[in-house]
């Protein structure tokens, strides 16, 4: 093979090579191979100075010739190389952003929460405002200043966890009422809510529920003060055609003391299972304020006068959602609560 010949086979050589290269690395390392430092063209090169003097000139023309062709090639391949590069990630990492996206789960307040959250919106209304206290109380507030002495049968109505000798989870709200008293100014209207504990446990009853206390002080407060506002709440938050109605009951910390129950909102005062066929369901107890919570609370009676009422709150879910059984609440089963 002469040097012509040569020059022509590695010309011929490369293009296919370059043609071949399925990558930009793959292509350079042809490139290297034939172009470099110590390529094939170098070595044909080399040869060179085995010919006339009058050949070299012409040789080396076609020497560059091949040179460019062979450069041109090059660029012509690496630049499809590149597209064709990517194109391959474009497909590989394809992403359709038309796509709708994964949905979000996003939290909602638990049902008492809720049921919490309407019936302060409803009292606010009446100007009432909340309060929160302590989940653990002092005997004293949590008994002693609402009227129920140690030793006193009352206590029994109120199965209580006790921290220790003097301490106990709170198992009502009614402490609150001690704390606003004795710290605020009157005229007041509050809210008192928040979990209370109790050592009970059935398909009625939970250890840990939730309660809502109203409770207002101001000058001449009678019971149909009382039954007004209760029978305003039951309206708004029942249903507008629901009666209320009051049965005689004791309270320590009320005197007189009423059971309240409203008109069955499910079959509306018909009778079903949920109101056990009575119509009437009940759902807390309320009275005027004993003067003995004043008296404790060092507040002047009858100068000043007062109501309260209570409420469980897991009761309120239950009786207006038809919860089948008030357990159902703290369980947290997700599927449970999402139809809330
Ligand atoms: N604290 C009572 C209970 O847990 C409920 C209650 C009754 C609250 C009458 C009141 C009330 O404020 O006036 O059983």
């Amino acid at each position: 093979m002469n040097i012509y010949e040569k020059l022509q086979a590695i010309h011929e050589k490369t293009m296919t090579y370059f043609n071949q290269a399925k990558t930009r690395e793959e292509l350079y390392q042809f490139k290297v191979q034939v172009l470099g430092k110590s390529g094939d063209l170098t070595e044909v090169m080399k040869e060179m100075a085995k010919l006339s003097k009058e050949e070299k000139p012409l040789f080396g023309k076609k020497v560059n010739e091949v040179k460019q062709s062979l450069e041109s090639a090059h660029d012509l391949c690496f630049e499809k190389l590149k597209k064709q590069e990517i194109m391959a990630k474009m497909e590989a990492e394809y992403l359709d952003l038309t796509l709708p996206a994964t949905a979000q789960a996003v939290g909602s307040p638990h049902p008492v929460y809720m049921v919490m959250e309407e019936i302060v919106n409803i009292l606010s209304r009446l100007g009432y405002s909340i309060r929160l206290g302590p989940s653990i109380e002092s005997d004293y507030y949590n008994f002693e200043a609402l009227n129920i002495p140690k030793n006193h049968p009352a206590r029994d109505m109120q199965d209580t966890f006790f921290i220790d000798d003097t301490h106990v989870l709170r198992t009502h709200t009614s402490p609150i009422q001690i704390h606003s008293l004795e710290k605020e100014e009157l005229p007041l209207r509050i809210i008192g809510t928040g979990p209370v504990f109790r050592c009970d446990s059935d398909i009625s009853h939970l250890p840990n529920f939730h309660q809502i206390e109203g409770m207002c002080v101001d000058k001449k407060i009678s019971m149909a003060d009382l039954k007004g506002t209760i029978s305003f709440f039951v309206k708004e938050y029942f249903g507008s055609d629901l009666k209320t109605r009051f049965r005689p009951s004791f309270f320590p910390f009320t005197e007189p003391s009423a059971e309240v129950d409203c008109q069955c909102p499910l079959c509306k005062g018909k009778g079903c299972s949920l109101c056990k066929q009575t119509g009437w369901i009940e759902i807390g107890g309320a009275g005027l304020m004993n003067p003995r919570v004043f008296e404790a609370a060092k507040i002047k009676y009858p100068e000043w006068t007062g109501f309260a009422f209570g409420f469980g709150l897991e009761r309120m879910a239950v009786i207006k959602y038809g919860i089948p059984d008030v357990r159902l609440l703290p369980e947290n089963n997700l599927s449970f609560l999402k139809q809330f």
